[in-house]
């Protein structure tokens, strides 16, 4: 009886995703703004939420390239991370604390924060108790509510796209050139908003995101342009397309990361790490 009643649920909400999506796209679990709590929760969640979208801006001693937090964590033009196959933060406290074989150890979600400052935004991890980093925790926390300690909404994490091949780095330039140049620059290096931040985020050079960041592992690279990329137009290149065009634009001059030496210490590195 029980498990009818959450297929009928799962097939309805499944009827309202575009055909072909598989059902881990079905739509994340977003809370309403209204339920925002008043006094001072609600203001640490709005100034997570903020510190969230204007990275730099806001925290310029943590951050060492050009990217905000909301560049790869996707949301839908108020709030960050409630795009699915984004790296969402709907439900990202309930899959914490969380074993992590780049670490060889258990992470705090604090920590894992602290792990996209220093690779995805290449600056310095904040102190664990920072006030912003308890907002956007706060923030995350407030994201998350309805989804059960221990499981993840459909749609959470980087998804991943792997082909059995080499990526050929020719046509993935020519992918770039006919699909991301426009928004991205012909270096990659995006377009720079005057007021602060990009309007069209850095992909390589001096402020893009470092060889060590999951945004730098091929296959990772991949699920995330296949989904998202070009902008508003997810799911529109091939799976041929995309594979060989994340390889091009992961292989191109960024800053590298000395920690890296430290990484996957059981020897469980995966296939496409950059080193
Ligand atoms: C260049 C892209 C990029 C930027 C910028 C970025 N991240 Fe990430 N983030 C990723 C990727 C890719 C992953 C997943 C990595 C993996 O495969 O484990 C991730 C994972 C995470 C996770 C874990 C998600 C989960 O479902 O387990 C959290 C939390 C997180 N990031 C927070 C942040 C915060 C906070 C910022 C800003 C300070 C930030 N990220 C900036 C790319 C980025
Ligand atoms: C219409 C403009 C546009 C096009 C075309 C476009 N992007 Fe983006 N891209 C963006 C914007 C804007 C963001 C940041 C989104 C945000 O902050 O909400 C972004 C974010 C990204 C990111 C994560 C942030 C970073 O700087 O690393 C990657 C990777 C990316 N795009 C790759 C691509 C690739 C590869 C293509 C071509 C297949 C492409 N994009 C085409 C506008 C575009």
């Amino acid at each position: 009886m029980k498990a009818n009643y959450f297929l009928a649920v799962l097939l309805t909400v499944g009827g309202l995703c575009q055909a072909g999506d598989a059902p881990s796209s079905l739509p994340l679990p977003v809370p309403a703004a209204a339920s925002l709590p008043a006094g001072p929760l609600g203001e640490s969640i709005v100034r997570g939420r903020a510190y969230l979208a204007q990275t730099k801006e806001r925290l310029p001693d943590f951050v060492g390239n050009g990217l905000a937090c909301k560049n790869c964590h996707l949301g839908n033009g108020i709030e960050v991370g409630t795009e699915p196959h984004a790296g969402p933060f709907v439900g990202v406290v309930a899959g914490f604390p969380q074993y992590r074989s780049r670490d060889g150890a258990v992470n705090t979600l604090e920590q894992r924060i602290n792990s996209c400052f220093e690779r995805s935004l290449n600056g310095k991890p904040l102190p664990l108790d920072h006030p912003a980093m308890i907002d956007m925790v706060a923030y995350m926390t407030w994201l998350s509510q309805g989804v059960p300690v221990g499981t993840q909404p459909g749609g959470h994490g980087m998804p991943q796209l792997k082909l059995p091949r080499s990526p050929d780095l020719a046509q993935g330039k020519a992918v770039y050139q006919a699909r991301c140049l426009a928004c991205h620059g012909i270096d990659g290096s995006g377009l720079a908003n005057p007021a602060g931040g990009y309007v069209f985020p850095p992909l390589w050079g001096p402020q893009s995101f470092n060889i060590a960041a999951g945004m730098a592992r091929h296959f990772t690279a991949a699920g995330f342009i296949k989904h998202n990329m070009p902008l508003g137009q997810g799911n529109s290149l091939s799976d041929d397309e995309v594979f060989d065009v994340a390889a091009y634009v992961i292989h191109q001059d960024r800053p590298d990361f000395p920690g890296k030496i430290k990484d996957w210490p059981q020897g469980d590195k995966p296939q496409d790490a950059r080193y």
